[in-house]
């Protein structure tokens, strides 16, 4: 099986003319969804947008549902929007850490978060959408998302939309701005929204103390 796919060994029953219960359902209804439409096919399935199981519900739900039947199914990683982003933005997640969130779950939940990490927003060209529209045109969700990261942070805080490129001859597109200005800029449906840390926070002495640690052995 080629690397990035999804695949099951047979249609389970369940899933024949099945409409999986999306948040998302006109595109990753039965009929729309590749995943599907492979395992329909009986064939491995490429799955070739990044990771089929990062921000993907249809793999998930395909491969549980024919696993709760009784059939063989596997999902194979692949490289995800959030692994170029690392490696265009020369950022590793292991020195100050790195929080990823989906746009409107972000905020539906108020997701706690450590502004001395970074933090990855996603989807954020359709922020409180639910009905994956292609084209939104209400940008009222990029304001309230605006809005809410403005408790946390000061507007001219550092951000970057960044987009990996999608074709082999193209390059990333990574714009530098504040996050006051994310509000007004041109957002599209692969934008991903990164936030530097803030200057580090301080050591917890309790802590270092337990590991038997130095502050001064620290990087
Ligand atoms: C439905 S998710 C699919 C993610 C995909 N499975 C992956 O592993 O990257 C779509 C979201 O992924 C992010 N994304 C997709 N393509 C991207 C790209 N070329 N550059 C940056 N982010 C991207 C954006 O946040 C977008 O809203």
């Amino acid at each position: 099986m080629d690397e990035g796919s999804a695949s099951v060994d047979y249609l389970p029953a369940s899933l024949q003319g099945a409409h999986f219960a999306m948040e998302r359902p006109p595109i990753f209804a039965w009929k729309g969804c590749p995943v599907c439409r492979g395992i329909a096919a009986r064939i491995n399935v490429e799955y070739s947008y990044g990771h089929p199981g990062i921000f993907v519900n249809p793999s998930h739900e395909a491969i549980k549902r024919a696993r709760a039947e009784g059939y063989s199914a596997n999902m194979l990683a692949a490289v995800s929007a959030e692994d170029c982003l690392f490696a265009d933005l020369g950022i590793d997640p292991s020195v100050e850490g790195c929080q990823t969130f989906e746009a409107t779950d972000f905020l539906v939940y108020k997701r706690q978060f450590d502004t001395t990490s970074s933090l990855i927003i996603w989807q954020i060209g359709c922020v409180g959408d639910l009905t994956f529209n292609p084209h939104p045109s209400d940008p009222s969700g990029i304001n309230v998302l605006v809005d809410y990261l403005l408790q946390h942070y000061s507007p001219s805080q550092p951000a970057i939309l960044y987009q990996a490129n999608v074709l082999p001859i193209c390059k990333p597109i990574i714009r530098n701005l504040t996050l006051a200005e994310v509000r007004e800029a041109d957002i599209n449906q692969i934008t991903t929204l990164y936030i530097h840390p803030v200057p580090r926070r301080a050591v917890d002495k309790e802590h270092l103390s337990k590991l038997g640690l130095l502050e001064e052995a620290l990087a």
